[in-house]
């Protein structure tokens, strides 16, 4: 009896109540939508990291080049001996790009999987052997105290990967100010947009042809039917990537092919054919947008760098001063 106990404890394990809260508000809502920060459970994550090498998927290799060719012109400007302070570090795949061009005096890498953080900290410690590292497990959408120890050096904040662009305007211009809050008076910011591109161009990117992103996406309803003992028919869905041009957005959704019912700890959903759950937005910023952006945020754009095609950009910005006239 008890070993049955322990063998359905497996396999139904202790749901978050925040996901559970946002799924059963998310599906009650005209416009189905669930946030997309619950696609990183393990295999979301994993699906995550292997979207990141597809060929359709520019935006990683593409930022990874301009961390590479342009480090030394950030570190030019930023000088020496900050504090380099990361937001969602995680697995820190481009850190060590500018670690090893800015000379800091500390890494500071703040994510709230604290298994990522272990990890990563762990890989660049071995790496940068002398560099003070300071892990936080934390949510980076509210203010931090960053640790004592690093002293009163200028801080950098790091927030490469166009994780920005997962957010709606208003959130992002939040975030961007808990940011400059976090990180004080003479902090600079350096971060990756994704840059407004032919559309074509922009859908392969999030509807790749092997089907990973497809899988990334449905991977959400596995979570929901693993987690929240949900019945949801995940044959009756299929993946959709669409431009929404008045927003400058992808979008993803998960359509159904069928009118479908089914449950989610209890509760009760009807679905319509062709109705979607909206799942995740990918802003992309022109050029003007993004300091646009950043300026609502409380930070002035300093230097900025793009490809070639203009695909993806890396921004510099510094910490505005208080606002004088007009
Ligand atoms: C994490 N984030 C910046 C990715 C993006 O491009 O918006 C997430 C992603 N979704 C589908 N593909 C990649």
């Amino acid at each position: 009896m008890l070993l049955e106990m322990d063998r359905n404890d497996a396999l139904t394990p202790e749901a978050d109540p925040a996901f559970r809260a946002d799924v059963l508000a998310g599906l009650l809502a005209p416009q189905k939508a669930i946030p997309a920060r619950w696609f990183y459970d393990h295999r979301g994550s994993e699906l995550f990291e292997e979207i990141t090498d597809l060929p359709e998927y520019y935006p990683t290799r593409t930022e990874r080049g301009l961390l590479e060719r342009h480090a030394p012109d950030v570190a030019r400007i930023a000088g020496a001996g900050r504090a380099v302070v990361e937001f969602g570090s995680g697995s820190s795949a481009k850190t060590p790009l500018l670690l090893s061009a800015i000379d800091p005096s500390a890494y500071v890498p703040i994510d709230i999987s604290g298994e990522f953080l272990r990890e990563s900290a762990d890989a660049l410690a071995q790496r940068f052997p002398s560099l003070p590292v300071h892990p936080i497990e934390a949510n980076f959408m509210h203010p931090i105290a960053l640790p004592p120890a690093i002293g009163q050096a200028p801080r950098l904040g790091f927030f490469p990967g166009s994780t920005v662009g997962n957010l709606t305007a208003p959130t992002a211009i939040d975030l961007l100010r808990a940011m400059a809050g976090t990180l004080g008076v003479g902090a600079m910011l350096l971060i990756g947009m994704d840059r407004v591109k032919d559309e074509a161009e922009l859908v392969a990117a999030y509807d790749d042809a092997q089907g990973v992103t497809a899988a990334f996406n449905l991977n959400l309803l596995h979570r929901i039917n693993r987690e929240l003992g949900a019945d949801i028919p995940i044959d009756a869905f299929r993946h959709v990537a669409r431009w929404n041009d008045a927003e400058a957005r992808i979008e993803m959704h998960l359509e159904t092919a069928r009118d479908i019912a089914f449950s989610v700890s209890g509760q009760h959903y009807a679905m319509r054919s062709g109705e979607t759950i909206h799942t995740e937005n990918s802003h992309k910023y022109d050029r003007r947008g993004a300091r646009l952006l950043l300026a609502a945020g409380g930070w002035s754009t300093i230097a900025e760098w793009t490809d070639p095609q203009d695909r993806f950009a890396i921004m510099l910005a510094e910490v505005k001063p208080p606002r004088t006239a007009p």
